[in-house]
C-alpha cells in the first residue's frame, strides 16, 4: 500500500503485487499496555505509507482520544487501515499489508489477552518473524516468556525483541542491556535462527523508521530498516504435497481435483502418486480461474487433471512418487491445548490436518512445559493455554510431514466432537515407530460364526446412571433370567472391574474417560465372543458414552438411561459413600462433586424411582427383545 495508489482489496491480491519484492510476513506479539499499536501506527506513518483522508480523520480522532494529549495517537491508525480477517481456528487476526521502496509486508495483528494462544498460533502459524514488545520499565515478563516459548514450537526462527518506551528510561544503555541480556538467556534453547534487539520509542519515534539521535550508544539499525534487510531463509521444502480439496466434477469428461500445493511444485506430465492407495498417473492439465499453467507452486491453488482415471477423493494427498509423505495413525506432536475444559487423556477428537479429517485420541500425555523455566512437567491433563507434548492415536492412517519439515502438513487442530469448537492446535514431530510394525491379523473363524454357535445374537447393552441408581440390581435380575433360558451373558461392573482390569484408575474425570474406553473395548470383545454384554458403569460423560457406541461398531448397541433422582439415590446411599462424600470424606464423587451428563437421548429410560427393579428389569427385556 504505497500513498496515493490503490491498495489491493486482499491479502491475496496483495501477495500477487510487485512480484520481484520480497515478502516478510511477521506476527507482533507483546503484553497488554507495551504499544504494540502505536509501534504499528508509527511505523506506517513515519514511512509514509498512510493515506491523505485517513490522517486527517486519525488527527480529528486523535482530538477526541484521552491517551493523546493532543498529539497523534497512532494506535487509533490500526483501526481505520485495511485489514483482512482470515477465518480458521479465530476470528480474530487481522492481517494488514504495506510495501516500502524494499520490500512488502504482512503483518498479523492479535488482539485480545483472554485467547492470546488461540489468535498467536493461527498469527505465528504463517510468519516468518515476530516482533517481541517488551516495556522498558517492566522488563522480561512471564507473559514475555509465554509468548517467546510459543513462537518456537511456532517454528518461528526470527525475533526482533523491541524493547519500548526506553525513553521513560532516560534512554538508558543499561537498562536497555539488562533486558537484553535476561531474555538471550532465556531463549538460548529455543533454537531461534536471528535475535535483535532494538531501543525503541514508538510514541516519540525513536528507532522506529529512523536511527534515534537521543541514544548514540546504539550502534545498529532502526526496526522499519531491520526488516527491509533482514534476510529469511526459507527451509527448502522441495518435495510436492498436494492435499485434495475437492473432486471437481464439470461435465462427464472433467474430472479435476482442486486445492492448494503445500509444498514443492508439480508441471503438467509430471508423475503423481495418491497416497492412500499408492496408484500413480501424470498430469495432463493445471488449470486454474486465470487460465492453465505448465507449473504451480507452493501457495498457489490450481486443479489438476490428471491421465488416467483413478480413484481420488477429498483427503487424499498427491505427491511424488518415490517421495511420500508420511503415513501413520500413531505420532507425536506438540499440543497447544485453547479450551477452559482441559484436554484429558482417552477422550475422543476429531482432528483435522489440511484437508483429512478423522478421530484422534491423546494417548499419553509426556510432559506438559512450565513457560517460564522451560522445565518439563508430568501431568494428567493438560489445562488452557498449556504446551505439552503428547502421543496420539487416529482412527485411520494420516498423511503427514514434520512440521519442522512442512508447516502446512505437519499441523493440525482438534476439535470438540460434542460442541464443534476448536480445543486445541498441533505442531508433529514425528510418526511413532510402535504404529507401523503393527497390522491387523484376520482370523478364519468370525464374530457371526461364534454368534450362531451359541444361536443368538450378540448385543451390547450400556446402563448408565448414578451410583445407587439401581444399575447393578436391574442387571443381575436381567442377567438371571437370560441364563435361565440359555443366553450367553456377560455382566461388566464398575466396582468390579476396577479391582482388577482398571484398578490403576481412581475417580478424576481422566480415569473415569479411560475406565469407559478401556471397558468399552473389552466389551467390543466380548460381543466378537457372541455374548451378550451387561455392561454396568456411572458413565458420566456424554462424549465417553458415544465413543463406547462407535468402539462397538456394527454391533448391536443400547444405551439405557437408570434415571433416578439424585435424592433417591443418596437416601438409599446402600455403601454409605454420598454420606462421605458430603461429609467431605470423598473427593470427586459423581452428583455431588463431580459432574453427571444425564443422556439426551438414551435408546430407553428407566424410571429408576417409580417401578421395582423386577420391573425394570422386564422393560429392559422386552425393549431389545432379549
Ligand atoms: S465411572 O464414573 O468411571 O463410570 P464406575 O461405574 O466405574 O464409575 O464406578 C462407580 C462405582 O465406584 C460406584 O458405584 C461406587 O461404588 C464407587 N465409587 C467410589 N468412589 C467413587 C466416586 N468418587 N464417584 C463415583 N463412584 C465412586
Amino acid at each position: 500500500m504505497s500513498a496515493g495508489s490503490n491498495p489491493p482489496k486482499s491479502v491475496a491480491e496483495f501477495i500477487a503485487t510487485e512480484s520481484s519484492k520480497s515478502l516478510l510476513r511477521f506476527i507482533t506479539c507483546g503484553s497488554v499496555d507495551d504499544g504494540k499499536s502505536t509501534l504499528i501506527g508509527r511505523l506506517l506513518y513515519d514511512a509514509r505509507l498512510i493515506h491523505e483522508d485517513q490522517l486527517k480523520a486519525l488527527s480529528e480522532d486523535s482530538k477526541n482520544s484521552n491517551a493523546s494529549n493532543g498529539e497523534i495517537d497512532f494506535s487509533l491508525l490500526l483501526d481505520g487501515l485495511s485489514a483482512e480477517r482470515e477465518q480458521g481456528i479465530t476470528i480474530d487476526v487481522a492481517y494488514r499489508y504495506f510495501s516500502t521502496g524494499g520490500r512488502k509486508f504482512i503483518v498479523a495483528d492479535t488482539p485480545g489477552h483472554e485467547q492470546y494462544t488461540r489468535n498467536m498460533v493461527t498469527a505465528a502459524s504463517s510468519a516468518d518473524l515476530a516482533i517481541l514488545l517488551v516495556d522498558a520499565r517492566k522488563g522480561i515478563l512471564s507473559q514475555t516468556r509465554r509468548h517467546a516459548y510459543l513462537l518456537s514450537v511456532m517454528a518461528i526462527k526470527h525475533i526482533v525483541l523491541v524493547i519500548n518506551k526506553i525513553d521513560l528510561e532516560e534512554y538508558s544503555e543499561k537498562v536497555f542491556e539488562a533486558i537484553d541480556r535476561d531474555f538471550r538467556e532465556f531463549a538460548e534453547p529455543l533454537g531461534f535462527t536471528t535475535l535483535k534487539s532494538i531501543p525503541t520509542s514508538a510514541l516519540k519515534g525513536d528507532n522506529v523508521t529512523e536511527t534515534s539521535t537521543s541514544m548514540e550508544w546504539y550502534k545498529g539499525p532502526a526496526l522499519l530498516p531491520y526488516l527491509e534487510e533482514i534476510e529469511i531463509t526459507q527451509t527448502g521444502f522441495d518435495s510436492l504435497r498436494f492435499p485434495v480439496q475437492r473432486v471437481n466434477r464439470a461435465g462427464s469428461d472433467f474430472r479435476g481435483f482442486s486445492g492448494t500445493v503445500r509444498g514443492g511444485s508439480i508441471s503438467t506430465g509430471d508423475e503423481i502418486m495418491v497416497t492412500s492407495s499408492l496408484k500413480k498417473s501424470r498430469v495432463a492439465k493445471i488449470v486454474t480461474m486465470d487460465g492453465n499453467l505448465e507449473k504451480a507452486v507452493t501457495g498457489d491453488a490450481v486443479t489438476l487433471i490428471l491421465e488416467d482415471q483413478i480413484d481420488i477423493s477429498r483427503g487424499d494427498m498427491l505427491a511424488s512418487p518415490g517421495d511420500l509423505p508420511h503415513s501413520s495413525d500413531q505420532f507425536q506432536a506438540k499440543l497447544v491445548w485453547m479450551h477452559q475444559e482441559a484436554l484429558l487423556i482417552g477422550r475422543s477428537y476429531q482432528l483435522k490436518i489440511g484437508t483429512q479429517v478423522c478421530n484422534v485420541q491423546i494417548t499419553d500425555i509426556r510432559h506438559v512445559v512450565n513457560v517460564n523455566t522451560l522445565e518439563h512437567l508430568a501431568a494428567r491433563v493438560v489445562e488452557i493455554n498449556e504446551i505439552a507434548s503428547c502421543n496420539f492415536s487416529t482412527s485411520k492412517p494420516i498423511f503427514f510431514d514434520a512440521y519442522s519439515d512442512n508447516r502446512a502438513t505437519g499441523s493440525f487442530i482438534l476439535i470438540d466432537r460434542l460442541t464443534n469448537t476448536t480445543v486445541g492446535a498441533g505442531m508433529i514431530d514425528f510418526s511413532l515407530r510402535r504404529a507401523d510394525n503393527l497390522s491387523w491379523q484376520s482370523f478364519d473363524t468370525d464374530a457371526s460364526a461364534r454368534a450362531s454357535m451359541k444361536g443368538q445374537v450378540p448385543k451390547i447393552l450400556w446402563f448408565v446412571g448414578l451410583s445407587a441408581s439401581g444399575k447393578s440390581t436391574i442387571v443381575d435380575i436381567i442377567d438371571r433370567k437370560l441364563i435361565a433360558r440359555g443366553v450367553h451373558t456377560y455382566i461388566l461392573d464398575g466396582d468390579n472391574v476396577r479391582h482388577g482390569l482398571n484398578r490403576d484408575l481412581g475417580f478424576t474425570d481422566a480415569d473415569r474417560v479411560e475406565n469407559i474406553r478401556r471397558v468399552a473395548e473389552v466389551a467390543r470383545l466380548m460381543a466378537d465372543a457372541g455374548l451378550v454384554v451387561l455392561a454396568s458403569f456411572i458413565s458420566p460423560f456424554t462424549r465417553e458414552r458415544k465413543l463406547a457406541r462407535e468402539i462397538a461398531g456394527d454391533f448391536d448397541f443400547h444405551e439405557v438411561f437408570v434415571d433416578t433422582p439424585l435424592e433417591i439415590c443418596e437416601a438409599r446411599d446402600p455403601k454409605g459413600l454420598y454420606a462421605k462424600a458430603r461429609n467431605g470424606d470423598l473427593a470427586n464423587f459423581t452428583g455431588i462433586s463431580s459432574p453427571f451428563e444425564a443422556p439426551d437421548a438414551p435408546d430407553l429410560c428407566l424410571p429408576g424411582a417409580d417401578r421395582s427393579a423386577e420391573e425394570l428389569a422386564d422393560m429392559v427385556i422386552e425393549k431389545f427383545k432379549l
